[in-house]
């Protein structure tokens, strides 16, 4: 078991930085996931903590020991890939042995037919199966051991990389989007067997993601990147229900938060689209403002009046359990997400004009650079810095 920690790391590639002064402690044991859109340097971040790219600037320590000059295979680390990376040609107890044998067997003891007369190997052999069989077991795939990566589903396949990174007892795991190859059924399901998986080996999981609600399922912690930059690391509740920053905001949820633009009087009151806002803020902030609202954070009320919005309704998304009604907002082009229970939902028709107000307390307001901005008055909001 191992903590990890980035001291200012950058990396550049050809004068083109691609991570910007990264800070980040990984807690031994902590399931920490890096959450961003493509391209914002999720991978390169894992990699560099792996070894399998050095980073351009900082320091990497592991248990707080600097591994800047450290080979990957002597970082205790095991990495699983989207790719699986399984040994096409050898069966599933072969692939999960192969890692074992390169590290407890000499070269002698892994030299065809020759190697069985080395005296020792058969003990090493006995306990690497011993180990196997408890990893097969913890991941339910005994059933599969002399069956080749060719015959198995996805799920199986993926079960086995974690297998293979599982037996060699890593002080951490390093993930890289393992579930991403999955039908969206058993991608489910497979995120809580690897929080349960995580729960009981209690080891550091490193994991990086693209999708949000893996994110927000799984993780202890999440660390949101954008562009290089580590723009909020905290609990998947912190940070779905206090972002610092709009992006955050706007990345972290989905349906996607609604953003509205508005004011803020020299007297910190908030209005947008005519109606005021329950929101007081520092009127150092007074100007331009913008406004979040979560689409479950808006009821639709029957008549229209002085804290009410308009507007048509577009189209209708019914998953169900609740049905999303997407709105055009009068004299505007934006549209606006409401999320409504299905009894509700389902008598609306396309073409209606629906009123709404946002539940008292759930705004969330970003001043004019997108940081966002602490609630002064308010009953049911959290504090945000
Ligand atoms: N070897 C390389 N040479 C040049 N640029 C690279 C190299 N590897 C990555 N990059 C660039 O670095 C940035 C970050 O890449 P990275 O693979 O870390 O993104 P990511 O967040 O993992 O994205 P995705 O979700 O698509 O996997 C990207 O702009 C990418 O084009
Ligand atoms: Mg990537």
């Amino acid at each position: 078991m191992a903590g990890i920690t980035l001291n200012s790391v950058t990396k550049s590639y050809g004068g083109n930085a691609v991570i910007n002064d990264l800070n980040l402690d990984i807690n031994d044991g902590e399931f920490l996931t890096l959450v961003g859109p493509s391209g914002c340097g999720k991978s390169t971040t894992l990699r560099i903590i792996a070894g399998l790219e050095n980073q351009t600037g900082g320091d990497v320590a592991i248990d707080d020991k600097n591994v800047n000059n450290i080979r990957p295979s002597l970082r205790d680390l095991a990495m699983v890939f989207q790719s699986y990376a399984l040994y096409p040609h050898l069966t599933v107890r072969n692939n999960l042995m192969t890692p074992l044998r390169l590290r407890d067997l000499t070269f002698w003891e892994r030299f065809p037919i020759l190697g069985y007369l080395v005296p020792g190997r058969s003990k090493k052999i006995t306990s690497i199966e011993a180990e196997i069989q408890k990893v097969a077991e913890t991941l339910k795939i005994e059933p599969l051991l002399a069956r080749k990566p060719g015959q198995l589903s996805g799920g199986q396949r993926q079960r086995v990389a974690l297998g293979r990174a599982m037996v060699r007892n890593p002080a951490a795991f390093l993930m890289d989007e393992p579930l991403s190859n999955l039908d969206a059924s058993l991608r489910v399901h497979m995120r809580a067997e690897l929080s349960s998986l995580h729960k009981k080996l209690k080891t550091t999981f490193v994991y990086v993601t693209h999708d949000q609600a893996e994110a927000l399922t799984m993780s202890d912690r999440i660390a949101v990147m954008m562009d290089g930059d580590l723009l909020q690391l905290g609990t998947p509740e912190e940070v779905y229900k206090n972002p610092n920053d709009i992006r955050v905001a706007e990345f972290i949820g989905s349906p996607k938060m609604n953003i509205l633009k508005g004011t803020c009087d020299e007297k910190g009151q908030v209005t947008s689209a005519g109606i005021k806002i329950d929101a007081q803020i520092d009127p150092l902030n007074a100007g331009a403002i913008s406004i979040g609202f979560r689409p479950e954070h808006i009821e639709i009320v029957q008549k229209a009046s002085n804290k009410t919005l308009s507007g048509k309704l577009s189209y209708k998304e019914n998953l169900g359990s609740d049905v999303f009604l997407h709105l055009s907002l009068d004299g505007s082009d934006d549209s606006f997400i409401v999320r409504a229970q299905p009894n509700e939902g389902n008598t609306q028709k396309i073409g209606d004009i629906l009123h709404f107000t946002p539940i008292k307390g759930s705004a969330l307001v970003f001043d004019s650079k997108g940081q966002g901005v602490t609630l002064l008055k308010s009953k049911t909001s959290g504090k945000r810095k």
